[in-house]
């Protein structure tokens, strides 16, 4: 796969403030030599790097020295994504390729505040896109989540049918603030992601449409430094701080409850952006899955195990007795919906299978990867965090329990 592919694309990218838009960015500006890269952001100039100054303190500089960026202010939950006339007329006229990583991951939203965010912006996006003359690739980032309505099972890669017309459930929803479907979604955002990639799809353009699946989302092995990731877009991390504080939903109860030989889906992001990259560069349409069998397939219960294993000693009862507040999601939400979801997927990644092979920025191939030990390490350093927080805890004298696993 050769990154030469890249030479001479104008990049669209949204979302770019966000922990895989920023993974994105990070290598479309510094591994590809792509010739511009449009960021469309939220507030201000100031805000974005402030952001970045925070997620990605050491690349920020050389991404901006590389004057790839162009700033466009926008949002695009607003008509014509609040683009000013004259950054439309500039993307109309430039844009090869857009990346749309802009969403709201929170599950605390109801089915009216999420779908804003999370379906019609798309579809506003797509329709602007239909007018940007040089445009040749699209790709659009959902969420294997977006199937879980299905029982346990194989999850191919394509859309399963389930509401019979996408476009009048997105008017009813759009018009009542309800859906009779919300119920079999995982969460108000799944459903949300579902009717944006059926009608993202559904439509003809004159370039190709490419909606990228990741599942749940874990630190960078590599891009753009190893074990980069925000806490609070890495699910498996919010979920335990949240459940390990509330004594009632604890951690280890939902260990009790769910079956253990069921698949937890965690993929790194820099693999995800690796595989968004690829994709488009091999020119793929439809729907593609970046999920744990591009990775390595690890059940719940050896999830729970390695966790228990590695955490620090003390941390879990120092944690517990302290809190941290959460903000909106409410454990005893998060215990239902893990509970109620955990089904026996194999979500599959046929499509991806051959860049398993392949090594460089847009490969699977990880030769000198020790997935053990980097899980570790990513435990160890989630636990330092926590106990960052609550600003107590001597790790000189760290100590690690030693039941086997
Ligand atoms: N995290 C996961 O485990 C996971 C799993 C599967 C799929 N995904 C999908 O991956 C994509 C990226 O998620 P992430 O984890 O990177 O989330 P994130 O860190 O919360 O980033 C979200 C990004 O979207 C931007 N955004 C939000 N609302 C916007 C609006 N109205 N207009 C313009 N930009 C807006 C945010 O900008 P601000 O900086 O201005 O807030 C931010 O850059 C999403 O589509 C998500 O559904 C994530």
């Amino acid at each position: 796969m050769d990154v030469k592919w890249f030479e001479n694309h104008v990049v669209l990218l949204t979302g770019a403030t966000g922990n895989l838009g920023s993974c994105l960015l990070y290598k479309l500006a510094l591994q590809l030599p792509t010739s511009k890269i449009f960021v469309l952001i939220r507030g201000s100039v100031q805000k974005a790097i402030e952001s970045w100054e925070q997620s990605i303190p050491e690349q920020v500089d050389n991404i901006i020295a590389t004057r790839k960026l162009q700033f466009i202010l926008g949002d695009m939950t607003q008509p014509n994504l609040g683009l000013s006339s004259s950054n439309l007329l500039r993307l109309q006229n430039e844009v090869t390729l857009v990346i749309n990583s802009a969403g709201d991951i929170s599950l605390s939203r109801d089915l009216a505040e999420t779908l804003p965010v999370n379906c019609s912006a798309h579809l506003t996006l797509i329709g602007l896109a239909d007018s940007f003359t040089h445009l040749k690739h699209f790709l659009h980032v959902s969420t294997t989540f977006v199937s879980s309505f299905l029982p346990d099972g194989a999850v191919k890669e394509k859309i399963y049918s389930l509401i019979d017309d996408p476009k009048e459930e997105l008017a009813t929803i759009l018009a009542t603030g309800q859906s009779s479907y919300t119920k079999q979604f995982a969460a108000p955002y799944a459903l949300a992601k579902y009717l944006a990639e059926c009608l993202l799809l559904e439509g003809t353009h004159t370039f190709s449409v490419l909606v990228l699946r990741p599942c749940l989302i874990s630190p960078a092995i590599e891009e753009p430094f190893p074990f980069y990731g925000s806490d609070g877009a890495i699910p498996v991390h919010s979920f335990f701080q949240l459940l390990l504080e509330d004594s009632e939903y604890g951690p280890f109860k939902l260990e009790q409850m769910l079956p253990r030989h069921v698949a937890c889906n965690e993929i790194p992001v820099d693999l995800v952006a690796r595989t968004c990259l690829a994709h488009i560069a091999k020119d793929t349409k439809g729907v593609v899955h970046a999920s744990a069998d591009l990775y390595l397939t690890r059940t719940v219960g050896e999830l729970f195990d390695r966790m228990r294993y590695y955490a620090p000693e003390g941390v879990v009862e120092t944690i517990r007795k302290a809190g941290i507040d959460h903000g909106e999601v409410t454990a005893s939400e998060v215990f239902r919906m893990i509970n109620q979801f955990a089904r026996d997927w194999r979500i599959e990644c046929t499509r991806s299978e051959e860049l398993k092979q392949v090594a460089g920025p847009l490969g699977l191939s990880l030769p000198d990867h020790d997935p053990d030990a980097f899980f570790k390490r990513r435990i160890e350093r989630l636990a330092k965090s926590l106990l960052d927080k609550l600003g107590s805890f001597d790790f000189s004298n760290k100590v690690y329990q030693s039941q086997a696993i």
